[in-house]
């Protein structure tokens, strides 16, 4: 794809994502729920368990892209290699939500006896299997442009959560760490789409998944304020 066109494609899909994000983050009931100045680091918890489940399937789906990928030339086989490597690189990051909810002095938990995700979590999970695994072979690209480069979106909400829930950052180490792994991750995309040739109908399949993935998982976000306060009017009962 010719430089130029690339450089403003992608700069119109941040502009979409900026709006997207404003939106979200003005409509979210978790967003309220933490500016209210909730102390509980349960919540945190709760959110930390669905970011587990639906993390421990990104890997697993990226490397599913290559099954969809005709390979006839060149620069599809350099896409192959890539799904492949980002797969290679996104294996275990769950671990890293994993090990702050065991950070967080509420519980010691493993994979294992986590209940089954939040029905809004399996919705996300059994989407991007869907994208990634039929349909245009680059489309995931959408999913991977907006959740390498978010974290500057939602840098007030974790200063809030850091500020009333008193975490330090060994208990952030999926959004400290990871941030600085996504920020490679984020330009190597940027890269990506600007060395393949990407076709108009290419490119709407990827905006549209961007958009559709980035608010399923704030579906997600709004599962785990639902699971929470419903949760706390049964406090005995309170599972992570
Ligand atoms: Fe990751
Ligand atoms: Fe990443």
């Amino acid at each position: 794809m010719d430089k130029t066109v690339a450089a403003e494609l992608i700069l119109s899909w941040e502009k979409e994502l900026d709006l997207e994000w404003k939106s979200i983050l003005a409509d979210s009931p978790l967003v309220k729920l933490i500016n209210t100045g909730i102390e509980d680091r349960r919540l945190y918890g709760l959110y930390l368990r669905e970011t587990f489940h639906y993390t421990r399937h990104n890997s697993r789906n990226q490397a599913l892209v290559v099954q969809n990928i005709p390979g006839n030339t060149v620069q599809e086989i350099q896409y192959a290699k890539y799904c492949l490597n980002h797969a290679l690189e996104e294996t275990g990051h769950e671990f890293m939500a994993l090990h702050d909810l065991n950070s967080l002095g509420i519980g010691h938990f493993t994979p294992q006896d986590f209940p089954e995700p939040l029905p809004e979590t399996r919705s996300l999970i059994h989407y991007l299997y869907s994208i990634s695994e039929s349909g245009n072979p680059y489309q995931r690209l959408g999913y991977s442009f907006w959740a390498e480069g978010s974290y500057r979106y939602f840098q007030s909400v974790l200063s809030a959560c850091r500020k009333n829930m008193q975490l330090a950052n060994n208990n952030m180490t999926f959004f400290v760490q990871h941030s600085d792994i996504d920020d490679h991750h984020y330009q190597e995309i940027k890269d990506l789409i600007t060395s393949l040739p990407l076709t108009t109908n290419d490119c709407k399949a990827i905006n549209k998944v961007m958009i559709e993935s980035l608010q399923q998982t704030a579906q997600v976000l709004s599962g785990v304020c639902r699971s929470y306060e419903s949760q706390l009017k049964r406090d005995k009962e309170f599972k992570i």
